[in-house]
């Protein structure tokens, strides 16, 4: 097999930061670039090489930064763009590369395009975005936003209807305009001059609508799935290849496109191999709340994910993909429940064993891993016993739709959902240490912190040899030295077994043994039986023959 073109993005780990909820500098409750600035030795210290930023530019905060109003200023909370600059430089001189969040799907109502836009059907910016007249009187079709709710808002000053597929201060922009393609194109580069490595694309797969507007299929019984008709469009390749060609093929930088809808085979074309659109995607499968458990409602869920189903779905975009594009592997982000309550065990008996067995499974599979901010240090879902808790859109909308309105699921038990997969599990500030609102801020937080923050923060995981951080850097580490981390193909093993997530890589004469214990209970595997070899990492210091111990992982190069 001819050998893979070896890059750096390959071989690097990047960690998310949310930066309304890493680090407060200046004690207003909101963390900002100084905060992220201060704590880059910390991060330096993990071994990460790249951070991905959230949203970081002008917003007025509707869906937290992912609403833009100003792609080349930063929000006023965060800071300016000189603290910018000088994040950015000292980022570089601890060996850190900054890849921006670039949400190009919709910008906020609140942008300069959009104010113009919507005065008249003749301003030069209308077709900017997506306007379409009422019909029967009522909305365009039956598409439900991603927020809940329908996708069209009315605009009552030129009698039509804009598309949103998030919330309605989100309106969608109209790619099929080439003067948006210009603006967008122009935007980046302005940015890649500045010299940032490289951008996460925001539902990028959705910027090339179905022309037709049909209505979609009538899932939860109130509006229809907009899914099939926004996600992988007609256009959409032709439009990312435009960008390569005018953007990101004149920079050394790296792009994950986040492919809501993404199937194996598109995964094939956004991330081919010759790199003629972007670098990887993440895929939704092993997270989708209902995919991946039984649904409750809607995306809606308080059921834990099987082993098999979650295995079955890695394995395959493994296999699928060798040779062909390249993947990325993340357990959770700002959008997804903690890793460790959702695919471990948060019961601080199993915690760190569990927090180190899932990062086992991720880290030691190819593809570019990502880590989302504490999980590194195995930070948990949040309990919320009220929606007036919440904070995140997507589930006060949801609560309102399906709990207020239409009566279609108890109160206990939407909250039980948001509990498990709610999005505001992963936005609770970052625990710093076990002074006040943990560290984070020296003000009022502007989200409430996980009352565990005593126990789990930076501080005491720095200071525990044996600490799930310790374990994060051990992976790291590794993946840098260790060329088959990388390279190597990968091989299921043990298929059918509802206890132990086991796999091969192969790279030259080389084979790397992975054996892990996805429960609580002591189990029979025999994978590791009889192999000689070097063991590379292992959340146990004894090991039994025939057997993994709860939660054990272990993994022998051989
Ligand atoms: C993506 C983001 C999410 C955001 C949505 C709309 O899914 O990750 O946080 O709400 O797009 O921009
Ligand atoms: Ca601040």
């Amino acid at each position: 097999m001819a050998q893979e073109k070896h890059t750096w993005w390959k071989e690097a780990v990047i960690y998310q930061i949310y930066p309304r909820s890493f680090a407060d500098s200046n004690g207003d409750g909101i963390g900002d670039l100084n905060g992220i600035t201060e704590h880059l030795p910390y991060l330096e210290k993990l071994g990460i090489d790249v951070i991905w930023l959230s949203p970081v530019y002008r917003s007025p905060n509707d869906d937290n930064g992912y609403d833009i109003s100003d792609y080349r200023d930063i929000m006023t909370e965060f800071g300016t763009m000189e603290d910018f600059d000088r994040m950015l430089k000292e980022a570089h001189r601890h060996h850190i590369r900054i890849v921006m969040d670039l949400v190009v799907n919709h910008t906020s109502d609140e942008h300069a395009w959009f104010i113009e836009s919507r005065k008249s059907k003749d301003n030069p910016y209308r077709d900017y975005y997506i306007w379409k007249d009422p019909k029967n009187g009522k909305e365009p079709n039956n598409w439900e936003s991603c927020f809940s709710g329908s996708a069209w808002q009315f605009d009552e000053a030129t009698g039509q209807y804009y598309l949103h597929c998030f919330s309605k201060k989100q309106p969608d922009l109209n790619w099929e305009n080439p003067k948006v393609r210009d603006e967008v194109f122009d935007m980046m580069n302005w940015w890649c001059e500045k010299g940032i490595d490289g951008f996460r694309m925001d539902v990028i797969s959705m910027i090339s609508k179905d022309p037709a507007y049909p209505d979609g299929p009538v899932n939860d019984g109130v509006y229809g799935d907009l899914n099939p008709y926004v996600c992988n469009g007609p256009h959409v390749h032709e439009y990312l290849e435009e960008m390569n060609r005018r953007v990101l093929s004149k920079y050394d930088i790296m792009t994950v496109g986040e492919a809501a809808g993404v199937t194996i085979d598109e995964a094939k074309k956004y991330a081919n191999s010759n790199e003629s659109e972007l670098n990887m995607v993440f895929h939704f499968e092993h997270t989708d709340g209902s995919a991946n458990s039984d649904s409750i409602i809607g995306k809606w869920t308080y059921n834990p994910p099987k082993l098999s189903y979650v295995r079955g779905i890695l394995n395959k975009w493994q296999v699928e993909l060798e040779g062909k594009a390249w993947g990325s592997l993340y357990w959770d982000n700002h959008d997804q429940p903690r890793a460790v309550s959702r695919f471990g065990n948060d019961d601080p008996k199993w915690r760190v064993l569990s927090a180190k067995m899932v990062a086992t499974v991720l880290h030691m599979q190819k593809g570019t891993p990502y880590v989302y901010q504490g999980e590194e240090i195995g930070m948990t879902n949040m309990h919320f016993s009220s929606v007036k808790d919440c904070n995140d859109i997507e589930e006060k909308n949801a609560y309102q739709q399906y709990v207020v309105d239409h009566h279609m699921i108890s109160s206990e038990d939407m909250l039980k959902c948001f509990d498990a997969i709610g999005r505001d599990n992963a936005r609770t500030p970052m625990q710093w240490n076990a002074k006040e609102h943990a560290g984070f801020t020296t003000g009022t937080p502007w989200f409430t912190v996980n009352p565990n923050y005593k126990e789990i923060n930076t501080e005491a995981a720095l200071a525990d040899p044996d600490s799930v951080f310790y374990y994060y850097q051990k992976l790291i580490y590794l993946r840098h030295t260790t060329p088959i981390i990388v390279y190597g193909v990968f091989h299921p093993l043990l298929e059918d077994s509802d206890c132990v997530y086991a796999y091969e890589r192969t790279l030259d004469r080389q084979t790397l043994t992975v054996a892990c214990n996805w429960t609580d209970r002591e189990v029979e595997c025999h994978v590791l039986d009889g192999i000689e070899g070097e063991e590379l990492i292992s959340n146990y210091t004894d090991h039994k023959v025939g057997v993994l111990q709860p939660y054990e992982a272990r993994v022998i190069l051989h």
